[in-house]
């Protein structure tokens, strides 16, 4: 595998281009459009999601671009979780609509919608959730399996070949490391090559050297294969891969950087955490621009 190798040309140093300055637009409640000509994979508007007197999410409009990177950062509790599960029909949002490859959500019975996230949905948490008595080649045919479908092992192999473990599929979880273990997580997620790939800290419980080698892996797999990819982190580093980054704040989208640098993330979240709230006098890229600037990993 190249993964390092190509992060490392997707990082070289390009001046920053997020913190020039451009005003924001989607502080101000303007839904975030794909880029020009690019359709949107995920939709999202109105969105609202509430837990009795808790409002998770108030009111979010963003839209995921086929075929791009986008990670989603925010203080803890602002929202970042119900996001991705309300726009992976993990979670029935309150009001607001959540369309997925066209099809809008609400619109499905438990059933359909069950199907839709099976063939058409990845989701990798922090957690790689892998059976311990199950081999990797079983991990990550057994979804399929539960559906009904014998996926070939032709499929299998590929599928892990595309995350650098062709040579792995008969070790089981105990046998491989963090990072390989949520490489097979990942290789179970895409088998069905799926219209968008979600991942809630995907690399929350790996080391740094590890961590890089999945954020690497999730960007090569946008380059190479097209696939459109959100992402939350806490980590400014591991945002930098993305294309895009959208920060909430208190279940609203506060604004976005494109292309940014790890410095450009971390001195918005910096900004957040000052308390600035609708007024971070950091720069931000205007809504739905195109990603011309750096991609620093570090
Ligand atoms: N099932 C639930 N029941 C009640 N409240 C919930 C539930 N899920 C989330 N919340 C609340 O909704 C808000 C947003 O939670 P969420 O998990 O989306 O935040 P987050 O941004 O992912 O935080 P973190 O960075 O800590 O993971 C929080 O106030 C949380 O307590
Ligand atoms: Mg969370």
């Amino acid at each position: 595998m190249t993964t390092t190798d190509e992060s490392a040309a997707a990082s070289a140093g390009v001046p920053v281009a997020a913190s020039a300055g451009v005003p924001v637009a989607a502080s101000a409640g303007v839904p975030v459009a794909a880029s020009a000509g690019v359709p949107a994979a995920v939709r999202i508007r109105a969105l609202r999601r509430s837990y009795g007197d808790v409002t998770a999410l108030d009111g979010v409009d963003l839209d995921f671009a086929a075929g791009t990177f986008t990670a989603v950062m925010g203080p803890s509790g602002s929202g970042k979780s119900t996001l991705l599960q309300c726009a992976a029909g993990l979670d029935r949002p309150t009001s607001g609509t959540v369309t997925v490859d066209g099809t809008d959500l609400g619109g499905l019975s438990e059933r359909r919608l069950t199907l839709l996230r099976r063939e058409r949905i990845g989701f990798v948490f922090q957690a790689f959730n892998l059976l311990p008595s199950l081999t990797a080649a079983q991990n990550v045919a057994l979804p399929m399996r539960l559906a009904g479908r014998r996926p070939s092992r032709a499929a299998v192999r590929q599928a892990l070949a595309r995350v650098g473990l062709a040579e792995r599929a008969g070790h089981r979880p105990a046998q491989l490391s963090g990072g390989q273990q949520q490489r097979v997580a990942l290789a179970r997620a895409l088998i069905t090559r799926p219209a968008v790939l979600f991942g809630d800290e995907p690399t929350g419980a790996l080391d740094t050297t590890t961590s890089r080698d999945v954020l690497a892996l999730l960007r090569e797999l946008v380059d190479r294969e097209g696939q459109t990819t959100v992402m939350v982190t806490h980590d400014p580093v591991a945002a930098a891969y993305a294309d895009r980054v959208v920060f909430l704040v208190d279940g609203r989208l506060h604004g976005e950087l494109a292309g940014a640098s790890a410095e450009g993330v971390a001195s918005y979240m910096a900004g957040l955490e000052r308390g600035a709230s609708g007024g971070a006098s950091v720069g931000v890229k205007a809504a739905g621009s195109v990603v011309d600037g750096e991609r620093a990993a570090c």
